[in-house]
């Protein structure tokens, strides 16, 4: 008997409703609640559907990253319970994963924790769009499903780009900005970043890049304090380009960031829906990727016993 997909959409990511619709899953509710000391609880509300069933659990991990984090673990350990077939979680933005490694002595590796222990929690498999550690992914064999959406961002700021060339802001981002120039069939290049590992300050090494008089798009995975972006305007502005624009999936836009990157010569900004949370301003723009990972976590439901 062919299994049936189910879906559990959390809380903080009401585009998972979409995304269930478009793998053709039956929703399965879930109750969520704090308890008065802070702690938190999920209940899957018909246990029984999840019964012999693939399930995929809908979350994303911002805002509140801590809170996002333990109620998928809970909601792996219950389906687990609840005998489910399989289960994979689509998690758009995965947080803690930009500490990859140890850049300082004593520090952990968080975003392993935080893979690591979705494993143990069951999870088969993790969809995240635009997954920081290129590095990881090698090492995770598979068990992290990276959907590129560089190329849906970049294609939005197309329409009024004049003689456009990509940007990665840093070395790390390179990979990003090749797949949405080589989709789009435009130049790239990169910029060479340091960040000052205890104040958080980004400085860029000068370049010769050929930016004179042209619309600049720079792509990156998330915008957190708009620092890089900030000091990558500037220092573009200065070697002549037309007008920065900005490419990024995961739009944390954390305090004044937004003004940060706009003061500094930012045009206009298209970002990923993958939060629970957005902006309204004219400038931003936000790209619909529930489609693309819906096309992802089909492809894997069709493979996976
Ligand atoms: C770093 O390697 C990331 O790819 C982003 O460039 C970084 O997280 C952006 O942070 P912020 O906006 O605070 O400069």
């Amino acid at each position: 008997m062919a299994c049936l997909v189910k879906a559990i959409v959390a809380g903080n990511y009401g585009e998972g409703y979409r995304l269930a619709g478009e793998i053709g899953a039956e929703t399965l509710g879930v109750v969520e609640k704090v308890f008065p000391d802070g702690e938190q609880y999920v209940r899957i509300s018909e246990p029984e559907k999840a019964k012999g069933s693939k399930v995929v659990v809908v979350s994303t991990m911002y805002p509140m990253q801590d809170q996002a984090f333990i109620k998928l673990l809970m909601l792996g350990d219950a389906l687990a319970r609840s005998q489910a077939a399989m289960y994979l979680a689509v998690i758009p933005y995965l947080a803690y994963s930009r500490q990859d490694k140890v850049f300082m002595p004593g520090e952990p590796v968080s975003a392993l924790i935080v893979v690591n222990t979705l494993k143990a929690a069951g999870f088969r498999k993790l969809v995240v769009v635009d997954f920081h550690s290129s590095s990881l992914l090698s090492q995770l064999n598979d068990y992290i499903v990276n959907v590129m959406v560089s190329d849906l961002l970049v294609k939005t700021l197309m329409s009024d780009a004049e003689r456009p060339v990509i940007l990665a802001p840093d070395k790390g981002a390179l990979e990003r900005a090749r797949f949405a120039a080589n989709s789009i069939g435009v130049d790239y290049d990169y910029l060479v970043k340091s960040r000052d590992r205890v104040t958080g300050e980004v400085s860029y090494t000068p370049r010769e890049l050929r930016v004179a008089g042209r619309d600049v798009i720079i792509v990156d995975d998330i915008v957190s304090t708009g620092g890089t972006i900030a000091e990558a305007s500037r220092m573009l502005m200065k070697q002549g380009a037309r007008r920065i624009h900005v490419a990024t999936s995961h739009g944390l836009l954390v305090g004044n960031a937004l003004t940060r990157m706009l003061d500094a010569g930012v045009r206009r900004i298209a970002l990923a829906n993958t939060l629970g949370v957005r902006v309204d301003h004219p400038l931003v723009e936000y790209v619909d990727v529930v489609p693309r990972l819906a096309t992802v976590v089909k492809e894997i439901l069709g493979s996976e016993p």
